[in-house]
């Protein structure tokens, strides 16, 4: 573990960062945007979300399946921040220290030895049209329960990629503070073949919020207590097209010349660009995940 007292607070500088769009207010977590109505691409985003059925508030504010869940327990619930016509994308912040490249991939940071509240972080990943994004890499990193970042090792940090409705869950713990910030979880979000989004998440309620200038309310988590521990989510837009994720795949021998639109599974060889590779874990292969580009998909043996 490293000492997390930097000489100069990590990730400094006033927030870069003008939001037009939904603002989330600090302490609740609720949407201070108002005014804007129920969008077809709000409406989808709920669709893909429930399954089906979409839950209508009696705020009137369209809610997510999990959040209409506990809502039946009769506990009021803020409204989840959307993605309509008039969304921004997430905004980005500044990587910080911190970073490690090659993280594991996992969706599980927490180990037996793990100290803190547990925290499971849910959501969503759309383009800038609401589609889902299946297939996007995000990659976590955060300060332990006593607010210190394992430079040496990937305690807390891991990577995991989208499912085919563009869905990720990450297990983890409630970040330690330390000096100079506010509570905060880092993330790259990168969908196959676009720029990599660096951006980091906030916890609603923190005293701290009001005085990290980096912390910016449109990336507040909506955070509930759940039996000891705490759920939270968050919805990411990323400045894509948004193309439609792949939800027939094409089927075939996935061994062979690598191919998008293939399911591979871990162990599974191709060929590509005149070398072998190994499927490390098993995805579903897209333009710009072409074998040498995502070493964290395939290992070259030849
Ligand atoms: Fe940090």
């Amino acid at each position: 573990m490293t000492s997390d007292t930097p000489a100069i607070p990590d990730e400094p500088g006033p927030d870069p960062h003008t939001r037009t769009g939904t603002r989330i207010d600090a302490d609740t977590g609720t949407g201070t945007g108002g005014g804007r109505g129920i969008s077809r691409k709000t409406l989808l985003r709920a669709a893909v979300a429930a399954g089906a059925a979409v839950p209508l508030l009696a705020t009137g504010s369209i809610a997510l399946a999990r959040d209409a869940a506990r809502s039946a327990a009769g506990r009021p619930l803020p409204p989840t921040p959307s993605c309509d016509d008039g969304d921004d994308p997430t905004p980005d912040q500044m990587e910080g220290p911190y970073f490690r490249p090659n993280s594991p991939p996992r969706t599980d940071l927490v180990t037996p030895g793990t100290a803190g509240t547990r925290l499971t972080v849910s959501g969503y990943v759309f383009g800038r049209d609401c589609a889902p994004l299946a297939g996007v890499l995000l990659d976590f990193w955060q300060a332990d329960d006593a607010g210190a970042y394992d430079m040496a090792g990937y305690t807390l940090r891991g990577h995991q990629f989208t499912d085919a409705t563009g869905a990720f869950t990450l297990r983890t713990i409630v970040p330690g503070l330390y000096p100079g910030r506010t509570r905060h979880i880092h993330v790259k979000a990168q969908a196959p073949g676009e720029p990599v989004l660096t951006t980091q998440l906030y916890f609603p309620g923190e005293p701290r919020n009001s005085t990290d200038a980096l912390f910016d309310p449109a990336l507040l988590m909506n955070v509930r207590g759940a039996g000891g521990g705490r759920e939270g989510s968050f919805d990411f837009v990323l400045d894509v097209d948004g193309d439609p994720a792949p939800t027939d795949p094409p089927t075939g021998p996935p061994n062979g010349t690598w191919a998008t639109g293939r399911s591979y599974a871990a162990g599974d060889a191709v060929t590509y660009g005149g070398g072998s590779y190994r499927c490390l874990q098993a995805h579903t292969s897209m333009a710009g995940w072409e074998p040498p580009n995502v070493p964290a998909l395939w290992r070259r043996e030849s």
